[in-house]
């Protein structure tokens, strides 16, 4: 493999950690400066990631389509390229105790280091994302073996995250440069260790905690940096129960594709549960992943049965449920056996639930999602969903 990691563009200052970027005007939050295809990968930082594989194949019905490690040649990272649908997941741990994936796993247990997304000129994505303020984390870089050029940039989010830019539009191997094919790779049709997956088609949003005061912060990030704009605001007022609260915000890309709705605590009675996540992972990051599916029946059942564990609502949720969202497609009773949810706004109707969070940490955790027509996130679902989340966070001794 050769690496040429060019110079195509200047650095213009690093920042601090504390750094947030300035509040901003509307003026600048309409125009695409940073077309984005769609997403690319999300990377998750593990302490052992042979184990994550085998729980996100067997558990979630992923595939490993490609592996970097010590065979590869690959020195201080072990990855496994995980896939199903248009959804790839990443799987990284360090060999080394000194390298920044044993960092963030020591402090922030198994989470999300990086969110990538596809762009058509990384470089040039870097650029226009650092001169409205973001922070520079890789300057754009090429990698080039015998399958073509990867191109790739990235820059700093809340907490330890990473935004990364990726160009694989002339890149034609397996994942990227250093990476083999397993189980007959992206487009395999066989093999054994192939999963015909559970239903899971695409990520439809990736959702944020950041600490109280700075959702604003955020969101004026991904509207100067990236040309996101608002879609929806949820204040404490749709999102509270008697104990705890939060408030969200949802930022779009130009073309829509991309959602990262942004949390942060509120003040309630008891802890909020985006504070119990700030706390254990030690800082912001990404708290869900919403994983769609064409029938969420079908891949919650298969979950279910391969040991996923979700939240669950009272049944008394189901009772009236028909009043509450009018006629849908699914059998109720069938919702109510697997604890699926259902919400509707003026677009039509989602069907939605929540996993347990994946690790020992009450940190990330995935959402699974059907939608016809509506374009929301589960708002009328906010509170059942809540007092569940409750009763879980006191289990752990932390509401
Ligand atoms: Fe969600």
């Amino acid at each position: 493999m050769t690496v040429y990691p060019s110079q195509l563009v200047q650095i213009r200052e690093i920042r601090g950690k504390n750094w947030f970027p300035p509040i901003l005007k509307e003026s600048t939050m309409s125009e695409d400066f940073l077309p984005i295809k769609g997403m690319d990968h999300v990377e998750f930082y593990v302490g052992n990631a042979k184990q994550a594989a085998h729980f996100y194949r067997t558990a979630f019905g992923f595939t490993n389509t490609a592996y970097a490690g010590l065979e590869t040649g690959s020195r201080k990272v072990a990855s496994y390229v995980m896939e199903q649908g248009n959804i790839r997941l990443v799987l990284s741990c360090a060999l080394t105790p000194d390298h920044p994936i044993a960092r963030h796993t020591h402090l922030h247990g198994d989470g999300v280091g990086v969110i990538a997304v596809e762009v058509p000129d990384a470089a040039d994505a870097y650029l226009q994302a650092t001169k409205r303020g973001a922070t520079g984390a890789i300057k754009p870089t090429e990698l080039e073996d015998e399958h073509g050029v990867y191109r790739f940039s990235a820059i700093r989010c809340y907490g330890d995250t990473l935004i990364k830019f990726v160009d694989r539009a002339n890149y034609h191997g397996p994942y990227a440069p250093g990476f083999v094919a397993r189980n007959g790779g992206s487009n395999g049709r066989t093999g054994r260790g192939r999963h015909k997956g559970v239903g899971l088609a695409a990520i439809d949003h990736m959702v944020g905690n950041v600490e109280l005061g700075a959702m604003n912060r955020w969101v004026n990030f991904f509207a100067e940096t990236m040309g996101f704009s608002q879609l929806i605001h949820f204040d404490d007022q749709d999102i509270s129960t008697e104990y705890s609260a939060l408030m969200s915000k949802v930022m779009q890309n130009g073309n829509g594709k991309i959602k990262f709705p942004i949390n942060e605590p509120a003040e309630g009675k008891k802890k909020s549960q985006i504070q119990e996540y700030l706390d254990f992972y030690y800082g912001p990051g990404v708290q869900h992943i919403a994983c769609s599916t064409g029938n969420i029946i079908e891949t919650v059942s298969q979950l279910r049965d391969n040991g996923v564990e979700f939240l669950r609502v009272p049944t008394t949720y189901y009772d009236d449920l028909e009043a509450r969202v009018g006629k849908i497609n699914e059998p109720i009773d069938q919702l109510a056996e697997l604890g699926i949810l259902v919400d509707r706004d003026d677009e039509g109707y989602l069907l939605q639930i929540f996993t347990k969070p994946v690790e020992d940490r009450p940190t990330v955790f995935f959402e699974i999602i059907e939608r016809h027509g509506a374009r929301g996130f589960g708002k009328g679902n906010f509170k059942a969903l809540f007092e569940s989340l409750e009763r879980e966070q006191a289990l752990r001794g932390n509401l």
